[in-house]
């Protein structure tokens, strides 16, 4: 028997959201109903609101949570009912070309649930990510649920589902920091103060921290900056350099996604350092660099999808580092909501108010 239940649905292009009856089917095979407990407000979410991903309203946002399983259909085995689980947007398939070679964290062709989620009238809704979590329960595929302890909160654990994994991994996985490295992060929201913990957790000796706004440079400090910079009154590239013997970082990391940003990355590495590319850029953005600087400069320029995780052998890790008090995720919860809050969290987040306003369920 299909379930009614509340759901935040961005109905056209720049509209406000509102809350929708959401109907939603018993899972069918390889698929999975989860009760959603949290789910984080990303920047991702607004940018599905204002049709810049793509024009297939109505979405059904939200896609950084936690739950529990209530239900799964035939033939799935990773999960079963009453289990604690982060949603991922990246459960591999095992068979396409990456996969194959073994990088799953590549995958070109993720899972997502085969029934569609509608309103009353029938009109299917597009789950934001292929997940649509901004809703008392969802429908997904079974490996898009990722078992970790449920020790920990579920307003902190939904987390790990995006923004927090992604600056997380550009630091761990797509950066490869190493202990003793010097790193920088260019924009210090919730991706990039993540990117600075991930540094931390690597164990990198320099940190430095970038950002517009007085108060991320107080919180990147705060979960192990050990250097910050206001980008409005520092030249960022000479400062970086300043704060690294002259010659820049190991690895820099661009948070923001824009062309004076990725450039400021570009200068403030070191020869034969690593630029990490994590923020999302618009389609009409462009970048003009010297060809023989991206040559005599050396070392590799990386784009990070999801922090090129895979999250079942990061998520389960990352919740046991956070309950052994070895990694602060708490921080990354700037306040809990509810579901009609979204629209206002949309607000403190184009303010800069926040680093993840969460709804709880
Ligand atoms: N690659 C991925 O898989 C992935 C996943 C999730 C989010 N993202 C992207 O990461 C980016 C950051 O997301 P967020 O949630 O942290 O957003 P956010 O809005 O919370 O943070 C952006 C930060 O950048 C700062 N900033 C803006 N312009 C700057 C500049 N010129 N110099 C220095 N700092 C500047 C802002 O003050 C803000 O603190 C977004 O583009 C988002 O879409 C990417
Ligand atoms: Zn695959
Ligand atoms: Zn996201």
């Amino acid at each position: 028997m299909a379930q009614r239940v509340r759901g935040v649905v961005a109905p056209g292009k720049g509209q406000p959201v509102r809350i929708e009856t959401v109907v939603v089917p018993d899972p069918g095979p390889g698929e999975a109903v989860v009760r959603v407990q949290a789910c984080g407000v990303c920047h991702t979410d607004l940018h599905y609101r204002e049709g810049g991903i793509n024009d297939e309203f109505p979405f059904l946002l939200g896609h950084e949570a936690a739950g529990t399983v209530e239900s799964v259909g035939d033939g799935v085995t990773e999960v079963e009912p009453g289990d604690f689980v982060v949603l991922n947007w990246r459960a591999v398939c095992g068979q396409c070309r990456a996969c194959l070679r073994g990088r799953p964290w590549y995958c070109f062709n993720t899972h997502n649930a085969t029934q569609k989620m509608t309103l009353e009238d029938g009109t299917e809704l597009s789950p934001a990510l292929g997940i649509g979590a901004f809703a008392d329960k969802t429908l997904v595929a079974a490996g898009q649920c990722t078992k970790v302890d449920p020790a920990a909160k579920a307003e902190v654990a939904g987390l790990l589902g995006c923004g927090v994994m992604a600056g997380l991994g550009a630091a761990l996985n797509t950066g490869g920091v190493g202990r003793g490295d010097s790193v920088a992060v260019i924009g210090c929201g919730g991706v990039g103060a993540a990117a600075v913990l991930g540094a931390r957790l690597a164990g990198a000796a320099t940190i430095i921290a970038v950002d517009l706004d007085e108060r991320k440079l107080t919180t990147a400090s705060a979960l192990g900056a050990t250097h910050v910079v206001d980008a409005g009154d520092r030249d960022v590239v000479a400062t970086v350099r300043e704060l690294t013997g002259g010659f820049g970082a190991d690895v820099v990391i661009d948070a923001v996604g824009r062309p004076e940003t990725y450039e400021q990355a570009f200068y403030a590495r070191d020869l034969a350092g690593t630029v990490v590319l994590v923020g999302v850029p618009t389609p009409e953005m462009r970048l003009e660099l010297p060809l023989l600087d991206v040559f005599g400069r050396g070392g590799s320029l990386k784009s990070s999808w999801y922090g090129d995780c895979l999250p079942s052998r990061d998520f389960p890790m990352l919740i046991d580092l956070y309950l052994q008090g070895r990694l602060d995720l708490d921080a990354f919860v700037s306040e809990t909501i509810g579901l009609d809050d979204v629209e206002a969290a949309f607000d403190k987040m184009n303010h800069g108010d926040v680093l993840r306003s969460v709804v709880v369920l």
